[in-house]
């Protein structure tokens, strides 16, 4: 079918990893699997209006992706490259892209330049408004197919991005137990016992600045890195660990794998060459305060961190009160402004 006209609009949530992927092949194959929680708060909202070329009159942008992007409403130069790029590697999979000038609106709901990323949430949501085009064009394109399809598009413009799509915990990446596992795409992890539900995430905004060293330079770094081949069988025997204790509830353990995996990440970023930290004097405030809480008052609260400063808390819901007084009574004096965020286990992308 041919449609000339069509406006989409997908949110699209953040995820933090568990198990983290670090280090990737060609074509975004990640060098391990890796786990994540997918976020509820923390998204991207884009709006997708195509327009058939062939009705454009004085069509001059015959066979070439063309599209236009606003971000908060305002034409973004500074991201064209990486959604022109994105676009073209995609082109293969979604040849009608060819037939359409797209616009593209775009925001995000957490402030922008906070240190959260918003690669993962972005590509999600744009992965997702194309995956409705294609429906639109073949509506009889299966669920299964869409949401892997999403999910392989958003993997093309940022690795992690292909957690965001659907489920509240997603598997990216080959793994011997997990039978529906691929490199291509994130499948949904649903054995997940109810110590899990509504799992909290508090994001300490500790360092809003510029990001010193990008993803792409970070993966690339565990290309030739004394310690990659021990971190990837060690990132197999996590994934294995950790989906047995999301099934059985054990949160001692939960916290065990989940703060190794931080410390592990930043441990291959500063045994890289070159070798850089990215935490910051306050990151290790937060984390000797959390270990300090955790002692004393027995609540199972534990910290992830992604490639940068900001320290995200994780806790089950019924210990939400206690931590919170926590964090706003010893931690925010380390975040810059005082910001932080809070979040929970969310599901995934959803059209609006
Ligand atoms: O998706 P990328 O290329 O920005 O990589 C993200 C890597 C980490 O956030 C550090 C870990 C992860 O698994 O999300």
């Amino acid at each position: 079918s041919e449609i000339n006209n069509a406006t989409f609009q997908y949110s699209a949530p953040s995820n933090i990893a568990l198990v983290k992927y670090w280090g990737k092949k060609e074509n975004q194959i990640p060098a391990n699997p890796s786990i994540s929680f997918t976020l509820n708060n923390c998204k991207t909202i884009t709006k997708l209006s195509v327009e058939n070329k062939k009705s454009i009159i004085n069509n001059s942008l015959e066979n070439k992706i063309s599209f236009d992007l606003f971000f908060e409403g305002k034409p973004k130069e500074s991201f064209n490259p990486k959604i022109e790029k994105f676009l073209e590697r995609i082109l293969v999979y979604c040849p009608f892209l060819n037939d359409y000038h797209l616009t593209i609106h775009t925001e995000n709901t957490f402030p922008h330049s906070s240190g959260i990323a918003s690669s993962a949430s972005g590509m999600a949501a744009l992965a997702m408004n194309i995956m409705n085009l294609e429906k639109e064009l073949s509506p009889s394109i299966s669920d299964d197919y869409f949401y892997s399809k999403a999910s392989f598009l958003a993997r093309l413009g940022s690795g992690s991005a292909c957690r965001s799509i659907k489920g509240e915990v997603v598997i990216w990446g080959n793994h011997k137990e997990v039978s529906n596992s691929s490199d291509l795409f994130g499948v949904e992890f649903s054995n997940i016992h109810s110590n899990f539900k509504n799992y909290q995430d508090t994001i300490l905004l500790v360092d809003k600045g510029e990001k010193q060293v990008s993803s792409t330079v970070g993966h690339n770094l565990m290309h030739n890195h004394p310690y990659a081949e021990k971190r990837f069988e060690q990132a197999h025997e996590n994934l294995s660990k950790i989906k047995d204790i999301l099934s059985t509830g054990n949160i001692s353990e939960f916290i065990k794998i989940v703060e190794s995996e931080a410390l592990t990440l930043h441990a291959m970023m500063m045994t890289s060459m070159p070798y850089f930290i990215l935490m910051k004097p306050n990151t290790l405030e937060i984390i000797n305060r959390i270990w300090k809480f955790r002692n004393e008052t027995q609540i199972p609260v534990c910290f992830t961190l992604d490639a940068g400063a900001n320290v995200h808390i994780l806790y089950p819901e019924n210990v939400k009160e206690e931590v919170l007084h926590f964090i706003k009574n010893e931690l925010v004096d380390y975040c810059q402004n005082e910001q932080y965020i809070c979040d929970q286990i969310g599901n995934g992308a959803k059209s609006i």
